[in-house]
């Protein structure tokens, strides 16, 4: 059964997101959808710049996540990214990353590796998730665990990056040569302590040579 829910659409948002839960057990009524909500409102406590286009769960059932990943990554092109929950575990039924892996053309080690390092900082059980991330089209699927606290996490980390990867999916070089001069100005301070640093190394070099 595919549960299809109330979305958030803000069509003056620039940056479209969907949140799709894999869960048996959800899907099936027989348990509350927490992660999704929580994912749903995280996008939109982010403020103005993003909207939830797409909600949907679905069994933990690999043909159904994948025939759903296509709908939005491939038949409408209006999705910027698209954030499992669940499914990533170890179990027979966690097949989210296999359904996810077929249809991604590009993968995202280091958002695969920028998620597990924060979640490795929050619990040793993080090494449990198999979570992956990567490109179909132009829309970006993120992997997360399936609790609320797991999402909430790994939330934490793909914020900060969201936009700048949508801009460079969406290959709107005015954004993106706006975040890389951002990025050059708050790295400043740090590269003019470095040659100031170098340069007093330089001088008692310099003056060692004169005293010998
Ligand atoms: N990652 C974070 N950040 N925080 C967590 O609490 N829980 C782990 C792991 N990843 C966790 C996490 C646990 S207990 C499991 S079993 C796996 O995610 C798989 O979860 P899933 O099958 O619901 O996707």
């Amino acid at each position: 059964m595919i549960a299809l829910h109330k979305t958030h659409p803000n069509p003056m948002a620039p940056y479209r997101l969907a949140v799709l839960t894999s869960s048996d057990r959800c899907s099936a009524g027989l348990a509350q959808d927490e992660s999704g909500p929580l994912l749903e409102s995280s996008i939109v406590d982010c403020g103005e710049l993003y909207s939830v286009a797409e909600k949907r769960t679905v069994p933990d059932d690999r043909l159904t996540i994948e025939a759903v990943l296509r709908e939005w990554c491939t038949l409408r092109n209006d999705i910027d990214c698209v954030i499992t929950t669940g499914g990533t575990g170890f179990t027979a039924r966690d097949v989210t990353p296999e359904a996810t892996k077929a249809v991604l053309q590009k993968e995202a080690p280091g958002l695969v590796h920028a998620l597990m390092a924060a979640s490795l900082k929050a619990t040793p059980m993080a090494a449990l998730s198999r979570l992956t991330a990567g490109i179909c089209n132009r829309t970006l699927i993120v992997n997360f665990p399936g609790s609320k606290k797991a999402c909430r996490e790994c939330f934490d980390v793909l914020k900060p990056l969201l936009k700048h990867a949508i801009d460079q999916l969406r290959e709107d070089r005015g954004q993106i040569d706006m975040t890389h001069s951002e990025q050059l100005a708050v790295n400043l301070p740090k590269s003019e302590c470095l040659l100031g640093s170098l340069l007093f190394v330089l001088i008692l070099i310099l003056l060692s040579f004169r005293q010998s």
